[in-house]
């Protein structure tokens, strides 16, 4: 069905007026919009970079339908020291560059590590993506106690004295929506100030089924339930997870009433109602066009154009054990030896970005993906030709160049929430490129039927696909990419951020609308 918002800002921008025009929005996530780094130049000023993670980009556009503040961390050093020079660690706001305000967490290096690169990313990161080495970490709980005691809960308690704060200075009803994984507990610490505060929390990764929480001492996971449950909705990326996490509530939390009925899914908890979504979430067409016809992407179309081949294969990822690159190198390493014609012929271009270096999982992945790179291209480079081309650096406006000129685009993904990358190939690409698709990626509910779809661990079939790919008619191509196009832009990030706000519109409804918040003080 098409959604009333897709491809008409009109009426995205009316209901954004309706349903935030006496509302101030807090976003609340661990990466915000904006990052410093220690300018290099002779007054040492730092340098403003924009945010460079799926949800920072994602959620940029609601700021164009109500003032928008964000509580988010301070994750460089320059980040804490432009915090600490402003008054209440508040930047921003004050100008067309800066359109929203930034309210900057600051916790001591310790508790930011624990909270970060001991708990949120190696445990639940690695958890929910179903990634978990059991029988590497036997004694896990002894492992990660300290750290969510002293990082993970101190951080999240952090966090919801910032959203608080922001609560006590609004002088209109404020609507708080709390992003991932980083921030299950802090909705709990903001309700128990703020009973009429609307609370949704929106999760961008795979939310897996009890089971696999089960392997997490029991009261971590009712105490995560119980976080997530103090909100007014908590919003999915497919039915699968949130069916999951209905069934992770009813398993961990005594006394929670739920509700599976997919229209009507719901907990109630003493006497709160949480309403449980799915919204997948999508790229903003409009907004993406824009960025393309820049002199930027320009730029690196140039730079770009020497590496491709007759054929050239595109993939873009952060280097994460999630998007299961070295596997895609070896798929590539069997189409070579199935099909010796191509090489020479077929270029491989891996846009791969720098991840939680912090964290030993990504580093030694990180290993393992230029080990692959270096092995594939001794034994395959020619004169004049290099099977892989490795872009290893965070710049969006090379991505989406490389993502313009790929016959091929490969997501490969053991896991994937959603994977942006899968909507934003389709559209920016000119040459009509295949997209090979994991069945896992949570895109793949969407984009399945018109990309190619492999299972992550099927070499074999990875390795097929790609010939399948590179070989097919014209006709075939030109109808599977305009087809993607067509889907990806019916359900684009305008009918995810309008299914958010109906979400909103909803409770203030039944809650009755008040004028402003009401925050125990
Ligand atoms: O939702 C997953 C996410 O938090 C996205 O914001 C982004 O794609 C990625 O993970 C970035 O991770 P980090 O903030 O740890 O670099």
């Amino acid at each position: 069905m098409r959604s009333p918002y897709s491809n008409n800002p009109k009426n995205l921008g009316e209901l954004g007026q309706q349903v935030l025009a006496d509302k101030r929005l807090i976003l609340v996530s661990n990466r915000g919009p904006i990052e410093y780094r220690a300018g290099g130049g002779d007054d040492h000023e730092s340098q403003a970079c924009y945010g460079s993670g799926g949800v920072a980009v994602a959620l940029s556009a609601a700021a164009r339908y109500a003032p928008v503040t964000w509580v988010a961390s301070a994750m460089t050093d320059a980040d804490r020291q432009v915090a600490q020079r402003s008054e209440d660690n508040i930047i921003g706001g004050d100008s067309e560059e800066h359109p929203w305000r930034v309210r900057f967490v600051v916790v001591p290096d310790g508790v930011y590590e624990r909270y970060y690169n001991l708990v949120s990313n190696p445990v639940l990161w690695f958890l929910q993506h179903s990634l978990w080495k059991r029988l590497e970490r036997p004694s896990l709980w002894h492992d990660i106690q300290e750290a969510w005691e002293q990082g993970y809960v101190p951080v999240n308690r952090r966090f919801a004295e910032a959203v608080l704060a922001e609560l006590q200075m609004a002088d209109t009803a404020p609507c708080v929506m709390f992003h991932d994984y980083h921030l299950y507990l802090a909705p709990l610490y903001v309700r128990a100030q703020a009973p009429e505060a609307i609370l949704t929390h929106f999760i961008h990764i795979p939310w897996p089924p009890p089971e696999t929480w089960q392997q997490l001492p029991w009261d971590v996971t009712e105490d995560i339930c119980r976080g997530l449950l103090a909100n007014d909705v908590v919003g999915f990326q497919t039915a699968d997870s949130a069916h999951n996490f209905l069934a992770t509530c009813e398993r961990f939390v005594a006394g929670a009433e739920v509700r599976f009925d997919p229209d009507e899914a719901s907990i109630r908890l003493s006497g709160h109602l949480t309403k449980v979504r799915h919204h997948p979430i999508s790229v903003d067409v409009a907004e993406l066009g824009r960025r393309m016809a820049s002199p930027e992407v320009e730029a690196y179309r140039h730079k770009l154009a020497p590496l491709r081949g007759r054929y050239t294969i595109v993939r873009v990822d952060r280097v994460d054990p999630s998007k299961n690159i070295v596997a895609g190198f070896k798929a590539f390493d069997l189409l070579l030896q199935r099909h010796p014609e191509l090489i020479g012929q077929v270029k491989f271009l891996a846009l791969l970005v720098p991840s939680r270096t912090g964290i030993p999982e990504y580093r030694r992945y990180t290993e393992e993906v230029l080990t692959a790179i270096r092995d594939i291209n001794s034994r395959y480079q020619r004169a004049g030709w290099r099977p892989i081309e490795l872009l290893y650096e965070n710049s969006y406006p090379q991505a989406l160049a490389a993502m313009s000129l790929y016959d091929v685009l490969l997501v490969n993904s053991l896991a994937d929430g959603m994977n942006l990358v899968s909507k934003e190939g389709p559209i920016v690409n000119e040459r009509d490129g295949v997209l090979v698709l994991s069945r896992a990626a949570g895109s793949h509910a969407e984009l399945g039927e018109h990309a190619l779809s492999v299972d992550p661990t099927d070499i074999e079939g990875t390795a097929e696909a790609l010939a399948s790919a590179l070989s097919m008619p014209e006709a075939e191509r030109r109808a599977r990419a305009s087809r993607l196009r067509q889907t990806i832009g019916r359900n684009d990030l305008a009918v995810w951020l309008g299914n958010q706000l109906e979400d909103v519109r909803s409770v203030a409804l039944e809650r009755g609308v008040r004028s402003t918040a009401s925050v125990a003080r």
